[in-house]
């Protein structure tokens, strides 16, 4: 076991000198929750492609689907909200976010976009020429998309281990190294714009990058001009794993480990609606003037002026202070604390899961739940409804319906990891709630052999995961 935090199921089971952790806040407002029953379920799965996306908010008991703009703001950034500034130029807010981003990640020059695929947009439109590789640690859907519709290659260079469900490695986010020297020897390092590093790689299970990591790939890269460019979505997360796991880093604190982190690359897109804690936002950020020049231009055609790009001036308030409340160390214990409590729920019920436990959600291993399955009929997507149908928790396939068809061969793609993913929002559901998830993936478990499986009726043509149709088999 890792020298880590344990969640409160560890510290339940001894007698004397017992110590939880708990929540760093109080509730102070509640949404009540819709209970609905099974026929309900069937009904609304029917309607809806057996597709979670197309599943009505409303008709969903527990909604794990993402932790991207599901948080709950605090009272201080809805005090932010009051203080919008909503000028077309210049508007305080901005300089209040421009300020949080350089203080706390680091980056010189900063541009607002409405959230992070529309940051991802600019900085491919900006790097990538066709023709152009990009090395990644493992794919995200709209990262990659947005870098194959610049004329991009994406090839992924993450550690083999990242893709075995069931082998622990503290740092299972890493790049190989040796993969992407591979690469730059084979293509040449001048058609290699960046390096697309993501913190805690999320089609990996939310698995960590190392310091270390970090800073071999900048030393491989910087001499031949090749740039690091970070997706920063939950690196704040990351940070606690460093923390946690890797040597030296115990006494640091969240803030100074992310700093660092962020200091071995030349910039980042974020989508601020998943660590920044906000529910709708994004930003860009680099170091160098020149790129910094052109994408302030493109941001206008794409997002709006580069002083709003996108967001209402309340909304770069509220950014801004979430920024500052994002990487204090309770809450970031809290957090990834609350994921690790459920994770450990399963693993004790030996409920196949990713290893370890990730830090914005438990991913179900849906090869192993349903061993029975081939990939052709959507085992993780098959989950997804199951669990839904089950208790009305919503959840998300991150399979092979999410990794989508070769552009080539026009074949699905097959990834090695078919899973399901739980995502836990930041500040919403308490362990009550994570008792009541656990118990219905159990319950889905014990079932699993009567499962048989969906049938796509209905493809789009891009990221098809978020509208594709099913039926059951
Ligand atoms: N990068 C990562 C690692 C992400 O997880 C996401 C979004 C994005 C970029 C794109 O940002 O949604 O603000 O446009 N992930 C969400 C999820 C959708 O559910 O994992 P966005």
């Amino acid at each position: 076991m890792s020298p880590e935090m344990s969640s409160n199921l560890h510290t339940m089971g001894q007698q004397h000198g017992r110590r939880s952790w708990a929540e760093p806040w109080k509730i102070k407002m509640v949404e009540p929750l819709k209970v609905t029953t099974r026929e309900q379920r069937l009904a609304a799965l029917d309607e809806s492609g057996w597709n979670t996306f197309l599943i009505k908010s409303q008709d969903v008991y527990i909604d794990l689907l993402t932790d991207s703009g599901t948080s709950a703001m605090s009272d201080r950034q809805w005090a932010g909200i009051m203080l919008g500034d909503e000028a077309y130029a210049g508007s305080v807010n901005f300089y209040h976010l421009e300020a949080a981003i350089q203080r706390y990640y680091g980056y010189r020059h900063i541009v607002p976009t409405h959230q992070g695929r529309g940051a991802e947009h600019l900085i491919s439109q900006v790097l990538i020429k066709p023709g152009h590789h990009i090395p990644g640690n493992m794919y995200f859907t709209t990262t990659r998309e947005h870098q194959e519709m610049a004329g991009g290659t994406f090839h992924d260079v993450i550690i083999d281990i990242a893709h075995d469900s069931q082998a622990y490695h503290p740092f299972k986010g890493n790049i190989d190294v040796d993969k992407l020297k591979a690469l730059i020897a084979e293509v040449g390092a001048d058609k290699i714009p960046y390096v697309s590093l993501a913190g805690t790689v999320n089609m990996a299970g939310g698995q960590p990058v190392s310091m270390a990591n970090v800073r071999e790939i900048r030393e491989v890269c910087e001499p031949l001009g090749i740039r690091v460019m970070l997706d920063a979505t939950r690196m704040v997360e990351n940070a606690l794993f460093i923390q946690e796991r890797e040597e030296g880093y115990a006494d640091k604190s969240i803030a100074e480990i992310l700093f660092e982190f962020c200091s071995y690359t030349d910039g980042a897109w974020m989508s601020a609606k998943k660590d920044n804690l906000v529910n709708i936002g994004g930003w860009l950020a680099v170091n160098d003037w020149d790129t910094f020049e052109e994408l302030r231009n493109l941001v206008v055609v794409f997002e709006g002026l580069h002083t709003y790009g996108g967001l209402a001036g309340r909304d770069m308030e509220a950014l801004a202070i979430g920024i500052e409340e994002a990487v204090q160390d309770e809450h970031v214990r809290s957090r990834v604390g609350q994921v690790r409590y459920l994770g450990e729920l399963l693993e004790q019920w030996n409920i196949p899961v990713v290893k370890p436990i990730g830090g914005h959600a438990v991913f179900l291993d849906a090869r192993a739940f349903y061993p029975h399955l081939p990939q052709d009929l959507f085992p993780g997507q098959t989950l997804a409804a199951q669990l839904y149908l089950d208790s009305g928790i919503r959840s998300m396939e991150r399979g092979i319906v999410s990794a989508g068809r070769d552009h080539v061969t026009g074949d699905h793609k097959r990834p090695k990891l078919e899973l399901t993913r739980l995502t836990i929002p930041r500040r919403v559901y308490t362990q009550a709630h994570m008792d009541v998830v656990a118990e219905s993936v159990k319950a889905c478990y014990d079932a699993a052999s009567e499962v048989k499986g969906l049938e796509m009726v209905y493809e789009p043509k891009y990221l098809r995961f978020f509208q594709a149709r099913f039926r059951p088999l």
